[in-house]
Protein backbone atom coordinates (compact mmCIF):
# COMPACT_ATOMS: atom_id res chain seq x y z
CA UNK A 1 0.00 0.00 0.00
CA UNK A 2 1.20 3.41 -0.44
CA UNK A 3 0.38 6.44 1.78
CA UNK A 4 1.48 9.77 0.59
CA UNK A 5 2.56 12.09 3.38
CA UNK A 6 3.19 9.29 5.10
CA UNK A 7 5.01 10.95 7.95
CA UNK A 8 2.90 13.90 8.75
CA UNK A 9 -0.02 13.72 11.93
CA UNK A 10 -2.60 11.67 10.27
CA UNK A 11 -0.17 9.30 7.87
CA UNK A 12 1.58 8.09 10.85
CA UNK A 13 -1.67 6.94 11.72
CA UNK A 14 -2.94 5.38 9.05
CA UNK A 15 0.34 3.77 8.63
CA UNK A 16 0.68 2.17 12.24
CA UNK A 17 -2.58 0.50 11.70
CA UNK A 18 -2.57 -0.55 8.40
CA UNK A 19 0.76 -2.25 9.38
CA UNK A 20 -0.61 -3.79 12.84
CA UNK A 21 -2.72 -5.81 10.37
CA UNK A 22 -0.53 -6.60 8.01
CA UNK A 23 -0.04 -4.90 5.83
CA UNK A 24 3.17 -3.54 4.23
CA UNK A 25 3.32 0.09 3.89
CA UNK A 26 5.30 2.49 1.27
CA UNK A 27 5.39 5.87 2.40
CA UNK A 28 5.71 8.76 -0.35
CA UNK A 29 6.66 11.62 1.85
CA UNK A 30 9.36 14.84 1.24
CA UNK A 31 10.40 14.26 4.98
CA UNK A 32 11.18 10.32 4.17
CA UNK A 33 14.65 11.48 6.28
CA UNK A 34 16.38 8.96 8.18
CA UNK A 35 16.27 11.52 11.20
CA UNK A 36 12.56 12.73 10.41
CA UNK A 37 11.73 9.20 10.24
CA UNK A 38 13.40 8.34 13.68
CA UNK A 39 11.72 11.13 15.13
CA UNK A 40 8.05 10.02 14.19
CA UNK A 41 8.07 6.28 14.10
CA UNK A 42 11.13 5.53 16.94
CA UNK A 43 12.32 2.12 16.76
CA UNK A 44 9.82 0.70 14.60
CA UNK A 45 11.44 -1.98 12.52
CA UNK A 46 10.80 -1.36 9.01
CA UNK A 47 12.50 -2.60 5.46
CA UNK A 48 9.96 -5.62 6.02
CA UNK A 49 6.55 -3.93 6.49
CA UNK A 50 7.66 -0.33 5.93
CA UNK A 51 9.19 1.74 2.91
CA UNK A 52 9.89 5.49 3.09
CA UNK A 53 10.91 6.80 0.46
CA UNK A 54 11.30 10.87 -0.54
CA UNK A 55 8.87 11.16 -3.12
CA UNK A 56 7.52 14.51 -4.30
CA UNK A 57 4.04 14.09 -5.27
CA UNK A 58 3.79 17.02 -7.85
CA UNK A 59 6.69 15.07 -9.43
CA UNK A 60 5.76 12.71 -12.17
CA UNK A 61 9.28 11.25 -12.26
CA UNK A 62 9.93 11.11 -8.46
CA UNK A 63 6.84 9.48 -8.26
CA UNK A 64 7.79 6.71 -10.68
CA UNK A 65 11.11 6.51 -8.87
CA UNK A 66 9.37 5.60 -5.61
CA UNK A 67 7.05 3.12 -7.42
CA UNK A 68 9.82 1.18 -9.19
CA UNK A 69 11.40 0.70 -5.45
CA UNK A 70 8.46 -0.70 -4.11
CA UNK A 71 7.96 -2.77 -7.37
CA UNK A 72 11.66 -3.86 -7.07
CA UNK A 73 11.23 -4.57 -3.00
CA UNK A 74 7.38 -6.06 -2.77
CA UNK A 75 5.60 -6.27 -6.31
CA UNK A 76 2.91 -4.02 -7.51
CA UNK A 77 0.96 -2.33 -4.39
CA UNK A 78 -2.86 -3.15 -4.14
CA UNK A 79 -3.93 0.48 -2.50
CA UNK A 80 -2.80 3.94 -2.53
CA UNK A 81 -3.68 6.41 -0.07
CA UNK A 82 -3.59 9.88 -1.29
CA UNK A 83 -3.24 12.11 2.16
CA UNK A 84 -0.41 14.25 1.56
CA UNK A 85 -1.48 18.30 1.58
CA UNK A 86 -0.23 21.40 2.30
CA UNK A 87 -2.66 23.90 4.70
CA UNK A 88 -2.08 27.18 5.47
CA UNK A 89 -1.38 26.99 9.21
CA UNK A 90 -1.92 29.60 11.42
CA UNK A 91 1.33 31.28 11.46
CA UNK A 92 1.50 31.71 7.77
CA UNK A 93 2.76 35.23 6.59
CA UNK A 94 0.62 37.57 6.82
CA UNK A 95 -1.02 37.72 2.72
CA UNK A 96 -1.44 34.27 3.21
CA UNK A 97 -4.40 35.09 5.36
CA UNK A 98 -5.10 38.59 4.45
CA UNK A 99 -8.06 39.27 2.50
CA UNK A 100 -9.02 37.01 -0.92
CA UNK A 101 -8.58 39.96 -3.23
CA UNK A 102 -4.79 39.74 -2.29
CA UNK A 103 -4.42 35.86 -1.55
CA UNK A 104 -1.42 35.22 -3.73
CA UNK A 105 -1.18 33.71 -6.89
CA UNK A 106 1.67 31.79 -5.97
CA UNK A 107 0.77 30.30 -3.04
CA UNK A 108 -2.67 29.21 -4.84
CA UNK A 109 -0.49 27.30 -7.17
CA UNK A 110 1.55 25.58 -4.45
CA UNK A 111 -1.56 24.52 -2.63
CA UNK A 112 -3.18 23.24 -6.04
CA UNK A 113 0.27 21.53 -6.77
CA UNK A 114 0.16 19.46 -4.13
CA UNK A 115 -3.36 18.86 -2.90
CA UNK A 116 -4.71 18.27 -6.39
CA UNK A 117 -1.91 17.99 -8.71
CA UNK A 118 -0.10 16.06 -6.75
CA UNK A 119 -3.35 13.24 -6.32
CA UNK A 120 -3.41 13.58 -10.01
CA UNK A 121 -0.15 12.18 -10.83
CA UNK A 122 -0.22 9.77 -8.35
CA UNK A 123 -3.51 8.41 -9.13
CA UNK A 124 -2.01 8.40 -13.01
CA UNK A 125 0.95 6.50 -12.18
CA UNK A 126 0.01 4.50 -9.26
CA UNK A 127 -3.20 3.82 -10.13
CA UNK A 128 -2.40 3.56 -13.71
CA UNK A 129 -0.27 0.14 -11.98
CA UNK A 130 -3.36 -0.72 -10.07
CA UNK A 131 -5.29 -0.60 -13.18
CA UNK A 132 -2.91 -3.04 -15.07
CA UNK A 133 -2.88 -5.25 -12.87
CA UNK A 134 -5.62 -6.74 -10.50
CA UNK A 135 -6.76 -3.90 -9.42
CA UNK A 136 -6.94 -1.98 -5.66
CA UNK A 137 -8.47 0.85 -3.52
CA UNK A 138 -7.47 4.00 -4.15
CA UNK A 139 -8.71 6.81 -1.01
CA UNK A 140 -8.36 10.33 -1.82
CA UNK A 141 -8.39 12.59 1.44
CA UNK A 142 -10.42 15.45 1.38
CA UNK A 143 -11.79 18.18 4.45
CA UNK A 144 -14.89 19.45 5.94
CA UNK A 145 -13.50 22.91 4.14
CA UNK A 146 -13.31 20.98 1.04
CA UNK A 147 -17.39 20.21 1.00
CA UNK A 148 -18.49 23.78 2.85
CA UNK A 149 -16.86 27.02 2.94
CA UNK A 150 -14.47 27.43 6.05
CA UNK A 151 -16.74 28.86 8.81
CA UNK A 152 -14.60 32.40 9.08
CA UNK A 153 -16.59 33.33 12.15
CA UNK A 154 -14.24 30.93 14.41
CA UNK A 155 -11.33 33.48 13.20
CA UNK A 156 -12.74 36.28 14.48
CA UNK A 157 -10.81 36.33 17.68
CA UNK A 158 -7.83 36.78 15.35
CA UNK A 159 -9.11 40.12 13.88
CA UNK A 160 -8.25 42.50 16.26
CA UNK A 161 -6.19 45.72 15.72
CA UNK A 162 -6.91 46.01 12.72
CA UNK A 163 -5.54 42.85 11.52
CA UNK A 164 -6.65 40.84 8.90
CA UNK A 165 -7.41 36.83 9.57
CA UNK A 166 -8.93 34.86 6.66
CA UNK A 167 -8.69 30.88 6.11
CA UNK A 168 -7.49 31.26 3.12
CA UNK A 169 -9.34 29.97 -0.38
CA UNK A 170 -7.17 27.47 -1.99
CA UNK A 171 -7.45 24.60 0.57
CA UNK A 172 -10.92 24.62 -0.02
CA UNK A 173 -11.28 24.85 -3.46
CA UNK A 174 -8.41 22.52 -4.13
CA UNK A 175 -9.85 19.79 -1.80
CA UNK A 176 -13.32 20.00 -3.57
CA UNK A 177 -11.60 18.87 -6.38
CA UNK A 178 -11.15 15.67 -5.30
CA UNK A 179 -14.27 15.09 -4.80
CA UNK A 180 -14.94 14.68 -8.56
CA UNK A 181 -11.01 13.64 -9.11
CA UNK A 182 -12.75 10.68 -7.46
CA UNK A 183 -15.97 10.06 -9.13
CA UNK A 184 -14.19 10.78 -12.85
CA UNK A 185 -11.78 7.80 -11.77
CA UNK A 186 -14.44 5.63 -10.20
CA UNK A 187 -16.29 5.45 -13.07
CA UNK A 188 -13.19 5.73 -15.67
CA UNK A 189 -11.68 2.58 -13.65
CA UNK A 190 -14.47 0.41 -12.21
CA UNK A 191 -14.30 -2.24 -14.86
CA UNK A 192 -10.54 -2.51 -14.03
CA UNK A 193 -11.36 -3.32 -10.31
CA UNK A 194 -9.75 -0.15 -8.79
CA UNK A 195 -12.36 1.32 -6.46
CA UNK A 196 -11.97 5.15 -5.80
CA UNK A 197 -13.73 6.67 -2.54
CA UNK A 198 -12.98 10.39 -0.84
CA UNK A 199 -12.53 9.95 3.14
CA UNK A 200 -13.39 13.70 4.28
CA UNK A 201 -12.26 14.61 7.95
CA UNK A 202 -12.81 17.43 10.53
CA UNK A 203 -10.58 19.06 12.46
CA UNK A 204 -7.76 17.25 14.20
CA UNK A 205 -6.85 18.18 17.79
CA UNK A 206 -3.14 19.68 17.82
CA UNK A 207 -2.75 21.67 20.39
CA UNK A 208 -4.60 24.48 18.64
CA UNK A 209 -5.16 27.65 20.81
CA UNK A 210 -7.32 27.90 23.61
CA UNK A 211 -9.69 30.78 21.33
CA UNK A 212 -9.32 28.70 18.05
CA UNK A 213 -10.73 25.21 20.12
CA UNK A 214 -13.45 27.43 21.90
CA UNK A 215 -15.09 28.58 18.56
CA UNK A 216 -14.15 25.26 16.84
CA UNK A 217 -15.73 23.13 19.25
CA UNK A 218 -18.74 25.10 19.77
CA UNK A 219 -19.52 24.56 16.06
CA UNK A 220 -19.21 21.15 16.26
CA UNK A 221 -22.45 18.77 17.66
CA UNK A 222 -19.86 16.35 19.38
CA UNK A 223 -18.33 19.64 20.79
CA UNK A 224 -14.99 18.69 20.07
CA UNK A 225 -12.02 18.13 17.41
CA UNK A 226 -11.31 14.32 16.58
CA UNK A 227 -8.42 12.65 17.97
CA UNK A 228 -6.00 11.73 15.44
CA UNK A 229 -6.25 7.87 16.05
CA UNK A 230 -10.39 8.61 14.97
CA UNK A 231 -10.05 8.43 11.17
CA UNK A 232 -7.90 4.74 11.13
CA UNK A 233 -11.11 2.48 11.06
CA UNK A 234 -12.31 4.35 7.83
CA UNK A 235 -9.07 3.50 6.13
CA UNK A 236 -9.08 0.25 7.20
CA UNK A 237 -12.61 -0.13 5.61
CA UNK A 238 -12.00 1.24 2.41
CA UNK A 239 -8.98 -0.45 1.88
CA UNK A 240 -10.46 -3.78 2.75
CA UNK A 241 -13.09 -5.98 0.99
CA UNK A 242 -15.38 -4.55 3.79
CA UNK A 243 -16.17 -1.68 1.08
CA UNK A 244 -16.03 -4.02 -1.91
CA UNK A 245 -19.51 -2.61 -3.06
CA UNK A 246 -18.27 1.14 -2.40
CA UNK A 247 -17.12 3.07 -5.25
CA UNK A 248 -16.54 7.10 -6.51
CA UNK A 249 -18.41 7.72 -2.32
CA UNK A 250 -17.43 9.98 -0.18
CA UNK A 251 -17.15 9.15 3.63
CA UNK A 252 -17.67 12.19 5.75
CA UNK A 253 -15.71 11.67 9.80
CA UNK A 254 -16.51 14.97 11.05
CA UNK A 255 -18.36 15.16 14.49
CA UNK A 256 -21.23 16.26 12.70
CA UNK A 257 -19.76 19.86 11.94
CA UNK A 258 -21.56 19.48 7.58
CA UNK A 259 -24.80 18.46 9.73
CA UNK A 260 -25.83 21.53 10.58
N1 LIG B 1 -5.22 17.57 10.51
C1 LIG B 1 -6.47 17.99 10.29
O1 LIG B 1 -7.09 18.66 11.14
C2 LIG B 1 -7.15 17.64 8.99
C3 LIG B 1 -8.51 17.92 8.85
C4 LIG B 1 -9.14 17.60 7.67
C5 LIG B 1 -8.42 17.01 6.63
N2 LIG B 1 -7.10 16.76 6.79
C6 LIG B 1 -6.36 16.17 5.69
O2 LIG B 1 -5.69 15.01 6.15
C7 LIG B 1 -4.46 14.88 5.45
C8 LIG B 1 -3.31 14.78 6.43
O3 LIG B 1 -3.27 15.95 7.21
P1 LIG B 1 -2.19 16.15 8.37
O4 LIG B 1 -2.78 17.11 9.30
O5 LIG B 1 -1.72 14.84 8.85
O6 LIG B 1 -1.04 16.91 7.57
P2 LIG B 1 0.50 17.09 7.94
O7 LIG B 1 0.89 18.46 7.51
O8 LIG B 1 0.77 16.66 9.33
O9 LIG B 1 1.20 16.04 6.98
C9 LIG B 1 1.26 16.23 5.59
C10 LIG B 1 2.46 15.45 5.07
O10 LIG B 1 2.52 15.64 3.65
C11 LIG B 1 3.86 15.78 3.28
N3 LIG B 1 3.97 16.52 2.01
C12 LIG B 1 3.71 17.84 1.79
N4 LIG B 1 3.98 18.14 0.51
C13 LIG B 1 4.41 16.99 -0.09
C14 LIG B 1 4.85 16.67 -1.40
N5 LIG B 1 4.92 17.61 -2.37
N6 LIG B 1 5.22 15.41 -1.66
C15 LIG B 1 5.19 14.46 -0.69
N7 LIG B 1 4.80 14.71 0.58
C16 LIG B 1 4.42 15.97 0.87
C17 LIG B 1 4.50 16.56 4.44
O11 LIG B 1 5.91 16.36 4.44
C18 LIG B 1 3.79 15.95 5.65
O12 LIG B 1 4.52 14.86 6.20
C19 LIG B 1 -4.38 16.07 4.52
O13 LIG B 1 -4.85 15.71 3.23
C20 LIG B 1 -5.29 17.09 5.13
O14 LIG B 1 -5.79 18.01 4.22
C21 LIG B 1 -6.44 17.07 7.94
Amino acid sequence: MVVTGGVGQLGRQFCLSLVKRGAKVAVFDLQANEQRVAERFGGMPTENNMLFLPVDVTLRDSIENGLRRINSVWGVPHALINNAALDSPPNSPSEENGPFENYPESSWDKVMDVNLKGVFLCCQVVGGQLAASAGGSIINICSIYGIVSPDQRIYDYRRTDNQFFFKPVAYSASKSGLLNLTRYLATYWAGKKVRVNTLTFGGVFNNQDKEFLEGYCARVPLGRMAREDEYNGAIIFLVSDASSYMTGSNMIIDGGWTAW
